[in-house]
């Protein structure tokens, strides 16, 4: 049966009036939103539910059940197009019984024609239901949202129970996911002649090793060189990788040069021996969101060379990091996992699928590339695997024996230590308890000593500090030595996940600078899925928007996905050296969004060379169409040459004083251009 006629049999609640004359005239309907067809819905993952929860099971909140309903997870938004004919949108809405790990909770929001029409405020599991209540008189398109109530987990299961609407006539609603599905690609081709993209500026402490590879585009044979490298350097020719140490603090203006049969391109680069290292936000791959618990050396080694056979390297592409799960963990129905944590004398002891940590690094090391690893502060990961509480510098010592450049430390379990609760046996209590992270003398404590090991080694080992951003990380982040810190919980390939993260990064912002950067988690194109990956659910459009931003923002750019299942759109999206260069500028700074026009919001980044990086960004379900002049809300005033970003081509010449540009930006799209000053 067609959905027009279903929901014209289930017509229900008739008003029917007998005017004067004796005449049936239908006055009111009422249309029950779980009669539409609720698949198009977008959420963290599984399938909607119509008078059921996302698992199938009856809709339940606070102990009572419903009939009907549409059962959801936190993330999630329903689109439903009303053409101004209903009156009145009425719902019960809460957190499902069902989960009830992760303290579940969830906000409920109505939107019209993109106004805010309606919020529950946050809800807690337990919490009796709301009653949602809304007058639509005109409203043309509804959304229905559910977001992370703070608890950081899109995983809740969320329920709109009673869920109705009375129009004033017969009508039928359609429910639709506005974004266009077109994926189309805009990243030029490299050139064959040589083009070097690697960072322009790299930090390397006094006596540590030194790696850096000149990351280039253009046909191989490529004889690499470089005028003006500091003694104690040298560059090999074949490859572009610089190595050696240096023995003293100083900065040094290499030029570094690419040759091939095709010609030969030179760039400058400044390498600053000293303190700080991470000088440009760290670009790499890791595990987590792809294969979760199921990442094995031989997944990380393919992933890295992936990233070589890709070309990914030569776009400065560099860390391979391994997230949770190399460690033991003591519970495991996976005999691969299962093991004790430490040997006898309190060394950390790696699970059946990493045996030789050594020579995985020396592995990723010979490609060109850098290694990475993870641990928890607390006694076990968030996986339940060995974490490093009370051996902390025996691991530090570990990983830098083992030749690792990078540790992200995940707080995890660390709320069980300040609750005083067993340390020791991950079965008794919840992994993840955020309990001392809001109170910055227990926050700060655990990032501060892994902080002070790390400095120690005699090597170079970024740190990134992940706790979700509780106690405002980013304004103490440097000081435990931290090189990132995660602003944000999770990150999943769903808009609402991408757009919540997005929207809240503004005030984090200020923090940003070289050696320290704000992450707002992985990226989520290609094949994600956290040990089931499939297609990364968000639109095309909205990938351009989520790499965009991420650049903006000063992010660390760390691909998730599988790195062997790269295609077409995704590499262009990962391969644009003008839209990377944004990320990797020198100066550090972070995009804030400038000005907001309706659901378009315009991001603004200073570079080091005096122009601008401007994000047009359009959060709505509509393209915006608009000839926009407030250029001085942007900070730009005078003559300048407008480059788009993503095609690499000169759009105008532009005069703020009298010039507009015309912006066609796609819903949930961005346009990225950078104002150049013409001098
Ligand atoms: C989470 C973290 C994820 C991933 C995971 C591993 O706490 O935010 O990025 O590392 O733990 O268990």
């Amino acid at each position: 049966m067609s959905i027009t006629k279903r929901i014209k049999s289930v017509i229900s609640g008739l008003i029917i009036l007998f005017s004067a004359f004796g005449i049936q005239t239908i006055t009111a309907q009422t249309v029950w939103l779980d009669q539409l067809d609720l698949s198009t819905a977008t959420q963290g993952y599984g399938t909607p539910g119509s008078n059921k929860t996302v698992d199938g099971k009856p809709l339940t909140i606070a102990g009572k059940t419903y009939e009907r309903g549409f059962g959801s997870h936190s993330e999630s938004s329903l689109t439903i197009l009303l053409e101004g004919k209903a009156t009145l949108f009425t719902a019960q809405v809460g957190i499902d019984d069902e989960v009830k790990g992760q303290r579940p909770a969830a906000e409920f929001v109505v939107y019209g024609d993109n106004q805010k029409l309606w919020s529950s405020g946050v809800m807690r599991l337990g919490d009796t239901a709301r009653t949602c209540s809304v007058k639509l008189n005109g409203v043309r398109k509804l959304e229905l949202v559910v977001i992370d109530g703070g608890n950081g987990n899109y995983y809740d299961h969320v329920d709109w129970v009673d869920a109705k609407f009375e129009t004033t006539g017969v009508a039928t609603f359609k429910t639709f996911n506005p974004i266009s599905n077109e994926q189309y690609i805009l990243t030029p081709k490299p050139s064959a002649s040589p083009k070097i993209n690697s960072a322009k500026v790299f930090g390397v402490r006094p006596g540590s090793p030194f790696q850096f590879l000149v990351a280039a585009t253009g046909d191989r044979p490529m004889i690499f060189s470089a005028r003006g490298l500091p003694k104690g350097l040298k560059i090999n020719k074949k490859t572009g990788v610089i190595t050696g140490s240096l023995s003293k603090a100083g900065t040094f203006e290499v030029t570094l040069a690419a040759k091939n049969a095709k010609g030969k391109a030179e760039k400058k680069l400044r390498i600053v021996c000293g303190d700080r290292i991470s000088l440009t936000p760290p670009m790499g791959w890791n595990s987590w969101n792809c294969f979760a618990n199921e990442v094995s050396a031989d997944k990380v080694k393919r992933a890295a060379d992936a990233m070589v056979k890709s070309g990914l390297i030569n776009h400065g592409w560099t860390y391979v990091n391994i997230d949770d799960f190399w460690e033991n963990n003591r519970d495991s129905k996976d005999e691969s996992l299962r093991g004790e944590f430490r040997d006898v004398d309190g060394n950390i002891v790696t699970n059946s699928r990493f045996v030789d940590m050594k020579g995985l690094a020396d592995y990723v090391h010979d490609l060109g590339l850098k290694i990475g690893l993870y641990s928890s502060p607390g006694p076990w990961t968030c996986g339940g695997c060995a974490g490093s509480y009370g051996y902390e510098k025996q691991d530090a010592e570990s990983y830098a024996k083992w030749g690792f450049d990078y540790l992200k430390y995940d707080w995890c379990s660390y709320g069980n230590v300040i609750n005083g609760l067993p340390n020791n046996d991950p079965s008794k209590v919840s992994s993840l308890s955020y309990n001392g992270g809001n109170e910055l003398n227990t926050a700060i404590k655990p990032f501060k000593v892994m902080g002070e090991y790390l400095r120690q080694q005699p090597r170079d080992i970024v740190y990134s500090v992940c706790q979700y951003g509780m106690s405002d990380v980013w304004k103490w982040g440097d000081s435990v030595n931290g090189n990132c810190w995660r602003t944000t919980n999770d990150i999943t390939d769903t808009w609402v996940s991408v757009k919540n993260i997005a929207l809240d990064q503004d005030k984090s912002a200020p923090y940003a600078k070289p050696g320290n950067w704000n992450d707002p988690d992985m990226l989520v194109v290609g094949h994600v899925g956290w040990g089931n990956p499939h297609p990364s659910k968000l639109k095309p459009d909205e990938q351009y928007l989520h790499i965009s931003l991420w650049s903006l923002f000063s992010a660390p750019l760390l691909i998730g996905c599988d790195m062997e299942k790269l295609d077409d759109f995704t590499l262009n999206l990962l391969t644009n050296d003008e839209v990377i260069e944004i990320n990797q500028d020198p100066l550090g700074k972070q995009a804030t969004c400038l000005q907001t026009i309706g659901e378009l919001r315009i991001y603004v980044k200073e570079l080091e060379d005096g122009s601008r990086a401007v994000g047009f960004c359009n959060f709505g379900i509509d393209r915006a169409d608009i000839s926009y002049k407030d250029f001085e809300k942007l900070g730009l005033n005078g003559q300048f040459v407008v480059r788009d970003l993503w095609r690499q081509k000169d759009l105008s010449n532009l005069a703020t004083e009298s010039g507009e540009l015309k912006l066609n930006v796609p819903a949930h799209g961005v346009v990225l251009y950078k104002f150049t000053p013409v001098k």
